[in-house]
């Protein structure tokens, strides 16, 4: 891709801070223009993107889908019975073959490795819409709901509740950017990447902390944050997880317990009665789905800047 500046978008820590709030003051611009029903900006006319799912989506596949249609584009969907990439067709032959048809390739896969792959042989920008290991357009998404509804992320207490998974990993690499406080509170055996901690840790730049109580670590919380228990490729795991779990369900009393002015987050698909209640959900400090919505926003302004524009 000969740039200096990586366009692929692939960890939120392959940028600096300043790349970063760029990006998200973009998103906010576009939702702007976007929610006043002006239709005039259309930096991607005549531009098409490549999506490849290899795993199940609502809100990925919709918010890119629609995102680069309202601004002038075109986005193909591949399934996980179109390409099967890995399997039908080796990594490295999907992305050159992808790289001359379209603009822009963004993918959904399993293994990381595999997105790192695609990247690495495409001739044009990769944008990764999750993978086994992290999810930053998710986390994008979830700064910039942050900073609408309390100003700025900088200085916020997030409290991540559940598993130590790919959304976790991209809080860390996003708090390796930008200075918050992250806590990941975790049943023993499922805490983050040990790697990932590290590299969030030495960075100097936030507070982290991983913890096995979640009563403790929910005090003075701004955000709580949770997520399914069991991911996509774990889900036969789910019942065994349910009972390890146990304690980490966000319920009206963990809400109290990190006090009255904790918003609560969740990347959703969410599985209510499990890892969060219904009641949790549904309360009017819950900003789930004007955290949905960022996505959309989020991912235009990674788009735009992939693609330099
Ligand atoms: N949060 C999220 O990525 O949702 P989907 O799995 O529906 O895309
Ligand atoms: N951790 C979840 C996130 C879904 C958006 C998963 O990987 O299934």
């Amino acid at each position: 891709k000969g740039k200096t500046e990586p366009r692929d978008f692939l960890h939120i820590s392959d940028f600096d801070k300043a790349t970063i709030l760029k990006i998200l003051d973009r998103a906010k611009e576009v939702k702007a223009l976007i929610k006043s029903g002006d239709r005039s900006y259309l930096p991607f006319k005549g531009k098409t993107m490549a999506m490849i799912f290899a795993k199940p989506s609502m809100r990925t596949r919709v918010s890119f889908e629609t995102g680069f249609f309202l601004l002038g584009g075109h986005a193909l969907y591949l399934g996980p019975d179109d390409i099967q990439m890995g399997k039908r067709e080796e990594t490295r032959d999907v992305a050159r073959v992808l790289s001359r048809y379209n603009d822009v390739i963004m993918a959904r896969l399993f293994a990381h490795q595999d997105i790192l792959d695609l990247a690495k042989y495409a001739t044009v920008p990769v944008i990764n819409g999750l993978t086994d290991y992290n999810h930053p357009c998710q986390i994008m998404a979830d700064a910039l709901t942050i900073i609408e509804h309390i100003g700025q992320l900088e200085g916020t207490k997030v409290v991540y509740v559940g598993d130590g998974n790919n959304i976790v990993h991209s809080w860390l690499l996003l708090a390796s950017v930008i200075p918050f406080h992250f806590v990941c509170t975790c049943p023993k055996d499922f805490e983050p990447d040990q790697k990932t901690v590290e590299k969030a840790r030495r960075a100097g730049i936030s507070k982290i902390e991983i913890t096995n109580d979640p009563k403790e670590a929910v005090r003075g919380a701004d955000v709580v944050y949770s997520d399914v228990w069991a991911s996509m490729g774990q889900k036969e795991e789910a019942s065994y997880r349910r009972q390890v779990f146990q304690g980490f369900q966000v319920d009206k009393a963990l809400m109290q317990l990190a006090g009255p002015k904790a918003y609560f987050m969740h990347c959703l698909p969410a599985e209510r009665g499990v890892e969060v209640t219904d009641e949790v959900i549904e309360a009017p400090n819950s900003i789930v789905f004007p955290q949905a919505e960022n996505r959309m926003h989020a991912q235009n302004a990674i788009m735009l800047h992939a693609l330099g524009l």
